[in-house]
């Protein structure tokens, strides 16, 4: 069972490949996750697979991202005892994969290891998104090395991480939650149209319309969904965005480029069950 979750569509599509090579089920977390902020008090999710169980996500800060790994601990998984991670990364993974072997540890998962395909960089709160033609040849390249950890995951290898970096010391990784992962600096713009797909979008179930405006409730991981997904470019995260490119990439691979009309809703893939 494959399952992931996905700010700007990168993981997303990196885990309907991965579907389709190893013939297994999709599986969106964003809709779980919404879910549970906006049930809190549903059971706890239940995930039952004969086939290994594929933990696709981007990398936040070189660790599987918080909100992630909360939710996985309050799931539980039924079935096949292998856990395997997929990680999407803009340029290393630092040691998501020693975070991740904890998470199974807790799980009481085997950990059948972790590696990460590089992809483009979604971060532009911090950083930049690559040129529209330099993230087309990314996207192309993550193709035949999604083929090969199909393979491996198939015949039940572990994997290794190929962007793996040093560690990170425990109060840098909680001062970098302190200091940049929050929602404080959103804001929009008069040229917002009140079209909600941010707010449909948000996986964290983070953002109410009001008066045809978003307004973001103070539970953000940053995943960069709503400022990526705009149609018009209204949203802004203090002055760190201004004039900066956004980058989404569509359930159709198609990224979102200047100009180009989106189709924001949550995509159902050929064979995502939206369990
Ligand atoms: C909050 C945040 C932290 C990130 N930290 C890292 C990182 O430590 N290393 C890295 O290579 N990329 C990092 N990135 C980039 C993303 O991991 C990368 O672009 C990923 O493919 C985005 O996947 P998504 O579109 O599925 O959300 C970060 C992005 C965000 C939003």
């Amino acid at each position: 069972m494959i399952l992931y979750f996905s700010g700007t569509g990168n993981s997303r599509y990196i885990a309907q490949l991965l579907s389709e090579y190893c013939s297994d089920e999709l599986v969106s977390l964003n809709r779980h996750m919404r879910q549970r902020r906006l049930e809190p008090y549903t059971a706890q999710y239940a995930f039952s697979s004969e086939t290994p169980f594929v933990i696709v996500c981007p990398t936040y800060c070189w660790h599987i991202p918080k909100v992630l790994e909360e939710f996985l601990l309050d799931s539980r998984f039924l079935g096949c005892r292998e856990m395997y991670f997929l990680l999407t990364c803009g340029s290393g993974t630092g040691q998501a994969a020693r975070h991740a072997e904890e998470i199974c540890g807790k799980l009481s998962m085997e950990f059948m290891g972790l590696t990460a395909v590089l992809m483009p960089e979604n971060y532009i709160t911090l950083f930049r998104a690559p040129e529209p033609d330099d993230a087309v040849g990314i996207i192309r390249a993550a193709r035949p090395q999604v083929e090969n950890i199909a393979q491996q995951i198939l015949i039940h290898h572990t994997i290794r991480d190929s962007y793996a970096g040093p560690a990170m010391p425990a109060p840098l990784y909680k001062l970098f939650y302190k200091l940049f992962v929050h929602d404080r600096r959103f804001r929009v713009k008069d040229s917002c149209i009140g079209c909600s797909a941010c707010a449909r979008l948000c996986p964290m179930a983070n953002i109410r319309m009001r008066d045809s405006r978003p307004v973001w409730m103070g539970n953000c991981t940053q995943c960069q969904s709503c400022i990526a997904v705009c149609p018009v470019d209204a949203i802004e995260f203090g002055h760190r965005t201004r004039g900066k490119r956004r980058y989404y990439l569509f359930a159709n691979g198609l990224q979102k480029f200047p100009n180009e009309k989106p189709r924001p809703q949550e995509p159902s893939a050929g064979r995502d069950t939206g369990k």
